[in-house]
């Protein structure tokens, strides 16, 4: 395995998924814990991550010295590289000192010398396109290193002491934007570290199967279902830990898609036997609705009043013990602010946050170091239908965030159908699984359209799908005109209360996804 110190970068995580795409089990621990770590796990290599923090400020991180000590291969990515050069005897620098601001974003390396982190994929003379973003960098390397690749901003680029295996790049492979970084990480855990690559979800299954026992021991957990492939994940891989010691809540807030609740139903409660309880809570939330059209009343009603069904039933059942929630990595990134000061709100997210401090519950989330596609993974070998695993994802504040305006449950009830067309339509299209998402909005808008030879006066039904691969930007999907056409047909003709239907245009940013 290998061990990933972090330093607080806000892409650590994605060096653990560059190391598990190429078939190596890591695992991160913050640069306090990595002794610890290092200890229990015997890895075979250790990466250290970037870091907000500044080498040369008095009392920043420090890797443990018996990283060092301990014969085994090190990468250190940015801050990594620094730490470790600082570390070894060598120099770093604060950016205000070398005169330069730094380098951020884009930026070309040449190859000055072949090493093991290149071995068949960069040779000695070549430019490769890569990604920077520090302030500080290293001044004078430390005795052993040398320059392995070079660019203006930083003539350090990457280091290397081959007969120690320390590598240092000073921009990071873990990003998209460096195009052969994940090929340049799978060259440190396969040939550096001499790590085989074989590890598969299948494991990581089996690891978490193994941790979910140990944290719940005999203790309840109730988990809160929403039918979106993470949270049915969750509850099918907690399922299978700990059995009947888990009951799942679904929620009906009335805002759902066409048969949604029903879907749920048969899978969990027939298909996988987990105790499932369905509340039924259209009424209240359509009550607490009413006279509501600004969108962050609308999510912090429907966030409360779900909490409150919740715990209600939490409390019938006789309250738990913890509280399993399908988590994912970019929920816990787009939740935490980098600098640690206020970030914007641009829409308050619907999760059950708060409820376990109220309830005593801890909480339960298998899922916290992956992403989506993952995600989906690890879904097919828990035997998830392909129908859930590949399904787009959907807002916890359901059709209300789709209906600007006032909330009832005709205007539900007409979005429910327009948007239920549509994705048949696209499924038969064979064009599902290209978007990312797709849905229908109903805007609160009337326009005249003649039908027959009747004057019709109803509303505007809004059709958007993107294409995206975390949902935190978006682009549009580029149906061809035909297929809106046909789309727009049949919701007109067959959806009473639309007369008229348009197609978003915008990517994200500047637009988000949903509309409100
Ligand atoms: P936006 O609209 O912010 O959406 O571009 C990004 C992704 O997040 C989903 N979304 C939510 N998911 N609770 C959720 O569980 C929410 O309150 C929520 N709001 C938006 C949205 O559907 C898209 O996939």
């Amino acid at each position: 395995s290998i061990l990933i110190v972090d330093f607080g970068s806000q892409v650590t995580q994605l060096i653990a998924r560059r190391v598990r795409e190429a078939g190596v089990y890591s695992e991160i621990a913050p640069f306090s814990l990595a002794e610890e770590a290092f200890h229990r796990m015997k890895p075979k290599g250790i990466i250290l991550s970037g870091s907000p923090a500044s080498v040369p400020d008095e009392g920043s991180p420090r890797a443990p010295q018996i990283l060092f000590d301990s014969g085994l291969p090190i990468l250190g990515i940015c801050y990594g590289q620094q730490v470790m050069s600082q570390q070894l005897g060598g120099e770093v620098r604060p950016g205000h000192e070398t005169g330069d601001g730094g380098e951020f974003g884009r930026a070309f390396l040449t190859v000055t010398k072949n090493c093991a982190l290149f071995d068949g994929l960069w040779a000695e003379g070549e430019r490769h396109q890569v990604w920077m973003s520090h302030g500080d960098k290293v001044t004078q390397f430390a005795p052993g290193f040398e320059i392995v690749a070079t660019s203006d901003g930083a003539p350090f680029a990457v280091i290397a002491d081959e007969k120690r295996r320390y590598y240092g790049t000073q921009f990071h492979p873990e990003v998209v934007h460096t195009p052969d970084g994940g090929k340049l990480l799978a060259n440190f855990v396969h040939k550096v570290c001499g790590l085989a690559g074989d590890w598969t979800m299948a494991a990581y299954r089996d690891t978490k199967i193994a941790e979910i026992r140990e944290q719940v021991g005999d203790g309840r957990v109730i988990c809160g279902l929403s039918g979106g492939v993470d949270s049915s994940v969750a509850a099918i891989l907690i399922h299978e830990a700990i059995g009947d010691q888990l009951t799942c809540v679904f929620v009906d807030h009335g805002l759902l898609r066409l048969n949604e609740r029903e879907q749920v139903e048969s899978l969990f409660r027939d298909h996988y036997n987990i105790p499932l309880v369905v509340v039924d809570a259209e009424e209240r939330f359509m009550a607490g609705l009413d006279g509501v059209s600004d969108p962050e009343k609308k999510r912090k009603f429907i966030g409360g009043e779900f909490i409150a069904v919740f715990e209600e039933e939490a409390n019938k059942l006789g309250g738990a013990d913890f509280l399993a929630q399908g988590t994912l990595y970019p929920d816990v990134i787009e939740s935490v602010s980098f600098t640690g000061g206020p970030s914007v709100t641009i829409k308050s997210h619907h999760n059950v946050g708060g409820l376990p401090e109220r309830m005593n519950m801890k909480l339960v989330e298998p899922l916290r170091e992956l992403f989506k596609d993952e995600v989906r993974v690890l879904g097919r070998e828990l035997g998830l239908d392909e129908q859930f695993v590949g399904r787009h994802p959907f807002p916890g504040p359901g059709l209300a965030i789709r209906i600007p305006g006032e909330v009832t449950k005709e205007r539900c009830d007409i979005l429910r159908k327009a948007d239920a067309i549509y994705l048949e339509e696209i499924r038969n299209a064979g064009l599902y699984d290209a978007i990312w998402q797709a849905f229908a909005v109903l805007l609160p808008v009337k326009t005249v359209g003649v039908m027959g030879d009747h004057r019709t006066y109803d509303s505007v039904c809004g059709l958007r799908a993107v294409t995206s691969t975390d949902g935190m930007t978006a682009d549009v999907y580029p149906f061809d005109a035909g297929f809106l056409t046909g789309c727009a047909t049949r919701i007109v003709n067959e959806v009473q209360g639309i007369n008229r239907v348009v197609y978003d245009y915008t990517s994200k940013p500047p637009g988000t996804i949903e509309w409100e």
